[in-house]
């Protein structure tokens, strides 16, 4: 009996050292390079992934970039955008994200390579956010440092994104306020909204700028040339199936610049949204400054993208390292109970793991 007691001690050591539990862990900063000793090649690995989905189709790193940015504005920077749902009700599900968020199989790629170095170790959210500034260094020669530890979340929930993501139809008001509620700043979002600089966007998102039902208009501080090739793209009666694409900035598509903040003047700002920058400009000023001045806007979109990693993260003990990154693991996260979890199409207990 004493020795059935050792092992069932050894067992519970195992079994938290696993599940990386330690008690005053709660609420803990981020941390640049966090996984240095559990897994020294986990930025690395993600790089790879990166690089190789790059060099198959360069479009996907504005569509990593976005998806960071769909991650933290609802429920926090915690990998919720990446789970699937059998009623196909979560945050992927929503308008804002389907059919137009791409790049969710390169984070399964990475996800698999830093499994198969050190397993149940980096989260979800940290593979996207580390994904989304290696794309930021592969169109934009911009470095930054990403610091990580965030663990991920276990809900998912389509309205959510509908509730928190800004729509490209905001006003400069509202646009302001949605990042408000994020922490960010009106300046903030300025520069984050340069990220438009790179990327594609579907019909949907800029059609009532070019149609009024079926007659032709041109939305205040949209070209009309502008207007003209849009309509020769996207019929009127375009919706959330039509397949067509254009690039958000047309002369320098792939190439995170400051082309951004020089288009608007030009009445070149795809949506919206975009072209709210300048109802704010005598108040934030700064789109001007990054039209002018690009290393200016490089270093603060860095530091932008860093803070709005930060976005209610969680860390520590809080959520759990997903195992699989559209699939919360089978069990909560405190280890109370049975867990098992589904890898590779089977379910495996925790016990057969931390006896194995
Ligand atoms: C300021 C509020 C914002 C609004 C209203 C907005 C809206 C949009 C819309 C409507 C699209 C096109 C979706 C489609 O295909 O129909 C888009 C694309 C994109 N957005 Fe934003 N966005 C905002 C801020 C941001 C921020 C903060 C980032 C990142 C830091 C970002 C990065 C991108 C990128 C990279 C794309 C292209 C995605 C791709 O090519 O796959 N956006 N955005
Ligand atoms: C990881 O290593 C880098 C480079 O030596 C260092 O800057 C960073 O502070 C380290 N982070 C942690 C959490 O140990
Ligand atoms: C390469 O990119 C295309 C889209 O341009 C995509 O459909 C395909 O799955 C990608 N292939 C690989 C191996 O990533
Ligand atoms: C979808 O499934 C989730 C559980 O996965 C459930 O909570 C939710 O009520 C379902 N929604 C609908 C509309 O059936
Ligand atoms: C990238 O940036 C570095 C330093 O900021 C600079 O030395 C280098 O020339 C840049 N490379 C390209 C291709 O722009
Ligand atoms: C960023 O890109 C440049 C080349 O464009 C490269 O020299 C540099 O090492 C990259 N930085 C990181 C952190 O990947
Ligand atoms: C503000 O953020 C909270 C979560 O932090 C969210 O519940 C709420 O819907 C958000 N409101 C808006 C208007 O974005
Ligand atoms: C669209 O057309 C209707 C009349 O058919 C008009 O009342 C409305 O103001 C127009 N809307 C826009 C945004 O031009
Ligand atoms: C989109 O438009 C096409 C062609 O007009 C139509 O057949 C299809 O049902 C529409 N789809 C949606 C989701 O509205
Ligand atoms: C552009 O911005 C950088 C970074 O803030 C600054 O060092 C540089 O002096 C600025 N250049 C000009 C021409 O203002
Ligand atoms: C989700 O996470 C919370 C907090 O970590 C936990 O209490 C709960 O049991 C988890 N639920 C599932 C289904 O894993
Ligand atoms: C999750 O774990 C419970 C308890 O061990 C088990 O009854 C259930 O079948 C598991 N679900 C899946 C999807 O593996
Ligand atoms: C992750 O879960 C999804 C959905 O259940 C499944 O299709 C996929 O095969 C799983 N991936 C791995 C590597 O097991």
């Amino acid at each position: 009996m004493a020795g059935h007691g050792v092992v069932a001690l050894a067992v519970l050591a195992a079994y938290c050292l696993l599940l990386q539990l330690p008690a005053a862990s709660r609420g803990q900063q981020l941390q640049v390079g966090f996984y240095n000793t559990s897994c020294p090649n986990a930025e690395t690995l993600v790089r790879q992934a990166v690089t190789n989905a790059f060099a198959n189709d360069s479009g996907i790193a504005a569509g990593l970039i976005r998806l960071h940015f769909h991650d933290c504005f609802v429920r926090g920077c915690d990998a919720s955008v990446l789970l699937t749902s059998p009623n196909n009700t979560a945050e992927r599900d929503a308008a804002p994200n389907n059919p137009s968020l791409r790049g969710f199989q390169v984070i399964d790629a990475a996800k698999a390579a830093v499994e198969s170095a050190c397993p149940r170790t980096v989260s979800c959210a940290d593979i996207v956010a580390f994904a989304a500034r290696d794309s930021v260094n592969l169109t934009g020669n911009v470095s930054y440092q990403v610091p990580s530890g965030r663990r991920d979340g276990n809900v998912s929930i389509d309205q959510d994104a509908l509730n928190n993501l800004p729509q490209p139809t905001f006003t400069a008001a509202q646009l302001v306020a949605s990042f408000a509620n994020k922490s960010l700043t009106a300046e903030e979002m300025v520069i984050l909204s340069g990220a438009h600089t790179v990327g594609r966007s579907f019909c949907t998102s800029f059609l009532a700028r070019i149609w009024n039902n079926t007659t032709p208009i041109v939305d205040t501080g949209l070209s009309t040339a502008y207007a003209t090739l849009l309509r020769a793209l996207c019929p009127s009666n375009a919706n959330s199936s039509t397949p067509t694409t254009t690039a958000i900035d047309p002369s320098t598509p792939a190439t995170l610049d400051n082309n951004y903040y020089k288009l608007l003047p030009l009445n070149l700002g795809l949506f919206f949204s975009d072209n709210q920058l300048r109802a704010i400009a005598t108040r934030i000023p700064s789109a001007a400054s990054f039209a002018a001045n690009e290393t200016l806007w490089r270093q603060r979109f860095a530091a932008a993208m860093v803070k709005m990693g930060n976005i209610e993260v969680l860390t520590g003990s809080q959520g759990q390292v997903r195992l699989n990154c559209s699939v919360v693991n089978n069990g909560s996260s405190s280890g109370a109970g049975t867990a098992a979890y589904h890898y590779s199409g089977s379910t495996v207990s925790i016990d057969e793991i931390a006896s194995s």
